[in-house]
C-alpha cells in the first residue's frame, strides 16, 4: 500500500471560521502539512438548505482528494450537521473527523446538567448537537440558539467591536436566564468571538466549548492508530484555497493566525 505519512491533511469550512480549527491541529501537531479550504464564495453555509450544503460538501471533499490529502477534518459545524455522511462516502476509507463529535466529547463531563448550543440556523435546525448530547446522556437538559448573524461579522473581521457586542447581547441574553452550566461554541467561527462571549455571560462558571481543541486531538489519535504520522522534523507547511478573494482571505487568516500565509490560491469548484 502506498505510504500516506507525507500527506497533507485536508480541513475545510465555508470561510475562515475553520481557522480555529486549523491553528489548533498546527499546535497539537507542527510537522504535519495542512490544505486548507474556505468556501469564501459561498459563504454563509448556515442560511442554506441541506441539499445545497451536501453538495457543496461533496465539491470540497473532491477537490481536497485531488490534493491527495490523508485524512479530512470537517471544521464547520453545518456541513457536520447535514452533510457527514456525504463526506464519509466520498473518501474510500480515509479517517474523517468532524466537529460536533469532538464538541459533543468535550462537552460533557460528570456534572453537566444543562447544555447550552449557539450555530448557524441550519446546525441548530437539524438538532444535531441536541441527538449528539443525549444519545451520551439522555437526562441532559440542552438549550440552543440559532445566531445567523455572528458568521457574516466574523467574515467582516468585526469580531471585537460595538457591533458584535451588541449582537451578542440579545442573541446571548436567553443563556443568563436559562443558565447553562456549559455553552458549546457551535460553530466554528464563534470562537473568534471567545472573549466577547464570556464577557457577555453573566456566569463566570460557565464552562465554554470550542471543539478545535478536541478535534486536533482526536486528529493525533487518529494519526496514531493508522501510522499516519509525518515523520518529517521541519515545521508543516499551511496551503490555503479558497473559492475567492484570496487577498482578503489572506488578510484576514494572517491577523488570526500570527503568522505569514504566502500564497492563497483561488480554485473554481462548480
Ligand atoms: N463555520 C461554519 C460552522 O461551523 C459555517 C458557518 C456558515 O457558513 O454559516 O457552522
Amino acid at each position: 500500500m502506498k505510504d500516506r505519512t507525507n500527506a497533507p491533511i485536508g480541513i475545510f469550512d465555508s470561510g475562515i471560521g475553520g481557522l480555529t480549527v486549523a491553528k489548533a491541529v498546527m499546535e497539537e501537531l507542527p510537522h504535519e502539512d495542512i490544505i486548507y479550504f474556505g468556501d469564501t464564495a459561498r459563504v454563509p453555509y448556515g442560511i442554506k438548505s441541506e441539499k445545497t450544503i451536501q453538495l457543496y460538501a461533496r465539491q470540497i471533499t473532491k477537490f481536497l482528494l485531488e490534493k491527495e490529502v490523508k485524512m479530512v477534518l470537517i471544521a464547520c459545524n453545518t456541513v457536520s450537521a447535514s452533510a457527514l455522511q456525504s463526506v464519509v462516502d466520498l473518501v474510500n476509507g480515509l479517517p474523517v473527523l468532524d466537529v460536533i463529535t469532538a464538541g459533543t466529547e468535550a462537552a460533557l463531563t460528570d456534572s453537566s446538567r444543562k447544555v447550552g448550543v449557539i450555530g448557524t440556523l441550519a446546525t441548530i435546525g437539524s438538532h444535531a448537537y441536541e441527538k449528539a448530547l443525549k444519545a451520551k446522556n439522555a437526562d441532559l437538559d440542552v438549550v440552543s440558539r440559532a445566531c445567523p448573524l455572528l458568521v457574516p461579522l466574523a467574515e467582516e473581521g468585526w469580531i471585537d467591536n460595538e457591533v458584535a457586542q451588541r449582537t451578542l447581547r440579545i442573541y446571548l441574553s436567553p443563556f443568563n436566564q436559562q443558565k447553562p452550566d456549559t455553552l458549546i461554541l457551535g460553530c466554528t467561527h464563534y470562537p473568534l468571538f471567545k472573549d466577547a462571549i464570556r464577557k457577555e455571560m453573566q456566569s463566570s462558571e460557565i464552562r465554554i466549548i470550542d471543539s478545535a481543541l478536541s478535534i486536533a486531538q482526536s486528529t493525533r489519535k487518529t494519526l496514531d492508530r493508522h501510522n499516519l504520522r509525518n515523520p518529517q522534523s521541519d515545521q508543516g507547511s499551511f496551503q490555503c484555497y479558497v473559492s475567492d478573494k484570496p487577498q482578503r482571505f489572506q488578510q484576514l487568516a494572517e491577523r488570526f493566525l500570527g503568522r505569514n500565509i504566502p500564497d492563497v490560491h483561488i480554485v473554481s469548484l462548480s
